[in-house]
């Protein structure tokens, strides 16, 4: 990244600045682009009221992490709140990509900036800030003031959770047409962090690489071959924002705008599934594996008839298939975005390879998103969960944006 007060857009750094550009960018479109030219220098417009990364950019940028802190004994809402519009300025910075400002860590590097990235443009940057269930109690913050879309997750079957990489205070998800510009991020952050929050686990992953597919515009596949994300909703759907994000009048004022992520690592079990003929696969899903086409014929984009029967009058889609237990038309209509990524870190202990997909559900209220889909999934013996093993979980209130000057979560925290 651009170093001093210069930057790649040309626009001074500082924190004031910084909250001006948040509204500044509103009127530039996100890059529409999925070129590799001007990868590097790509910015993504903050659609206020929501943060960046949860709906926009519409393309996933190819790298990701999904990091949670923990405060330290005794933090202060003051130090809270002092974080809070540090991260703000800072995230500002680096997504425009400027030396970050307000990095006064205890790191060391070019100035304030530890040059990780120098040099690096911000590829698409976001940086996307949410709070966890395990805050309110801490800094000051009353428990009671936790609203019901926060509480803990229930306990699912067939879960095996670490909780040592599960939940946490605070939540950030990054995402980069590069690596080293999420690490450089991330570890920006940290720094800042000191002193007020540590990290509690950080966990990375990809989606393609952009240029990678002649049709931008294409559903990726996941590590199981599948492609993943057809029957997500999409901004041009009218409930669309209804389902994903809070409505402007709902009773939590402070997270009007923001969404609900859930966060799971659902390792799958790739030599089982390898195992299976395709046809068997296919099943599993309810889904072509090459085209994505519903088992009942068309394309991709065919809509799903949950009722059509084969010649012989079985089920196309077969009772334990995973879209017919995870469709809003089988759990009352719950929905929401899914925006995933891969992930592969190496081999488990017993050889097998540590892969597979951080989940990433983003919804206005899990009640009536991921959490009815998952008790239905794990109650009606999903087929697929023969493959995966759901092994961390994590939810987060993730803010709406900062606008007008001020900093992410102001509205709970000020
Ligand atoms: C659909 C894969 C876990 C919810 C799909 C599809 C695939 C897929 C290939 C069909 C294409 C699409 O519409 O995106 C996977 C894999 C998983 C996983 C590989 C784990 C490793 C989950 C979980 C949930 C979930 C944990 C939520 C609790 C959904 C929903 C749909 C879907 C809501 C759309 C159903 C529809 O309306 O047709 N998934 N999934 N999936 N999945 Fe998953």
């Amino acid at each position: 990244l651009a170093t001093g007060t210069t930057s790649i857009g040309g626009v001074a750094a500082g924190a004031a600045a910084s909250a001006l550009l948040l509204d500044d960018r509103r009127q530039s479109s996100a890059p529409a682009g999925d070129l590799v030219a001007g990868l590097g220098t790509a910015t993504v417009a903050v659609p206020l009221p929501h943060q960046a990364g949860i709906s926009v950019p519409a393309r996933q940028q190819g790298h990701g992490t999904v990091a949670a802190f923990d405060l330290v004994d005794g933090a202060t809402r003051e130090q809270l709140k002092a974080l809070m519009k540090a991260w703000t300025a800072v995230i500002a910075d680096l997504t425009a990509g400027r030396a970050p400002s307000a990095a006064t860590g205890t790191g060391t590097g070019t100035g304030t900036d530890d040059a990780i990235a120098l040099g690096s443009g911000p590829c698409s940057l976001t940086v996307t800030v949410g709070f966890g269930p395990s805050l309110f109690g801490k800094a000051g913050l009353d428990p009671a003031a936790r609203p019901p879309q926060l509480a803990p997750l229930p306990v699912f079957g067939t879960e095996q959770l670490d909780a040592a990489r599960s939940d946490g205070d605070l939540g950030v998800v990054l995402a980069a047409d590069d690596a080293l510009v999420v690490f450089h991020a991330l570890r920006t952050l940290t720094r800042i962090a000191d002193g007020t929050a540590k990290p509690r686990w950080t966990m990375s992953g990809f989606t393609r690489a952009p240029g990678s597919s002649p049709d931008p515009a294409s559903t990726g596949r996941n590590l199981m071959g599948q492609l993943d994300g057809t029957n997500n909703p999409t901004p041009a759907q009218p409930d669309f924002d209804r389902k994903v994000f809070v409505p402007g009048d709902a009773d939590t004022v402070w997270m009007r705008g923001g969404s609900y992520l859930v966060f799971r690592r659902i390792r799958m079990l790739l030599d089982s599934w390898e195992a299976q003929s395709t046809a068997e696969q296919e099943k599993v899903i309810g889904r072509r594996k090459d085209s994505g086409a519903p088992l009942h014929g068309g394309t991709e984009h065919t809509k799903v008839n949950l009722a059509a029967q084969n010649p012989d009058g079985t089920l196309a889609i077969r009772g334990d298939a995973h879209i017919r237990l995870a469709a809003p038309e089988t759990n009352g209509g719950a929905a929401m975005l899914r925006r995933g990524m891969s992930y592969n870190d190496g081999l488990t202990g017993d050889g097998k390879p540590d892969a597979g997909l951080l989940f990433l559900a983003w919804q206005a209220d899990p009640a009536s998103g991921f959490i009815p889909v998952q008790q239905r999934l794990t109650k009606n013996m999903d087929a697929l969960n023969r493959f995966t093993k759901h092994e961390t979980s994590a939810l987060f209130a993730m803010v709406p944006a900062a606008t007008g000057g001020g900093y992410l979560g102001q509205a709970l925290l000020e």
